[in-house]
């Protein structure tokens, strides 16, 4: 994995930000191998094609566009009640995966950061497109130390879309350009630049594009 030279694990914003927004799945645990298998499920329970690649495009997406994309690759369309079939489908089977998430699954360095930050003043936040983000960080035990939570219960509204960061910034009265957000998704860092937030890459410099900064986990933070 390529990490832009920039980086070095300095991130000289988010000392001196008011609120880090996290982005759930990607950056404080990897869900994304449960995504890829309940949606795989439910592609072979109707004949459809869905590879680990097209996976990649589901990153940080609604749960509905998911669906959408995997019907675009198989160039198939179907009826708004089977689509909704489908995602139910899909979630029940993501569900189960996700009842076995434990305080071990956390990635590497995200706990530290959390607290580290909270002891110092930082206010911090999830920004997810996920519904399941409360369930899944109630497995984690990590609920209390978010400020704000943030997720597509909240808002319809989908990242590109910068609501899911707005939001809570709004909500603590802090202004965009003194908030930081780390995301591992296109769509993400699109939101974060949309709002004018400092944009942290978790991932590859060539694959996502315009964040500010790169690395490859959390742990990876000079603090
Ligand atoms: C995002 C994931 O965090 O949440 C996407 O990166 C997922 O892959 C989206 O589709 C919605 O998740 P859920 O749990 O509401 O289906
Ligand atoms: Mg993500």
């Amino acid at each position: 994995m390529e990490i832009n030279k920039q980086t070095n694990g300095l991130v000289p914003e988010l000392l001196a930000c008011k609120l880090a927004i996290f982005d759930l799945d990607g950056v404080i645990v990897d869900t994304a191998h449960y995504h890829f298998l309940a949606w795989q499920q439910m592609a072979e329970s109707i004949g459809l094609n869905f590879t680990k690649q097209d996976n990649e495009r589901l990153k940080g997406v609604s749960r509905s566009r998911s669906l959408d994309i995997i019907l675009e690759i198989n160039n198939t369309q179907l009826t708004a009640q089977k689509k909704e079939e489908l995602q139910e489908q899909k979630n029940n089977r993501y569900i189960q995966y996700i009842k076995t998430i434990q305080p071990q699954d956390i990635l590497p360095g995200a706990k530290e950061l959390l607290v580290y930050l909270r002891s110092v003043g930082i206010k911090t936040a999830i920004g997810s497109a996920s519904k399941n983000a409360p369930m899944v960080l109630d497995g984690l035990g990590i609920t209390h130390l978010f400020d704000e939570i943030v997720d597509g219960n909240t808002t319809q509204r989908a990242k590109p879309d910068p609501a899911v960061f707005t939001i809570s910034a709004d909500r603590l009265k802090i202004p965009y350009n003194q908030c930081i957000v780390f995301e591992d998704a296109q769509a993400g860092i699109d939101a974060a630049l949309a709002a004018k937030m400092t944009a942290v890459a978790i991932g590859d410099s060539t694959i996502l594009q315009g964040a500010k900064y790169y690395l490859t986990t959390l742990a990876q933070i000079k603090l």
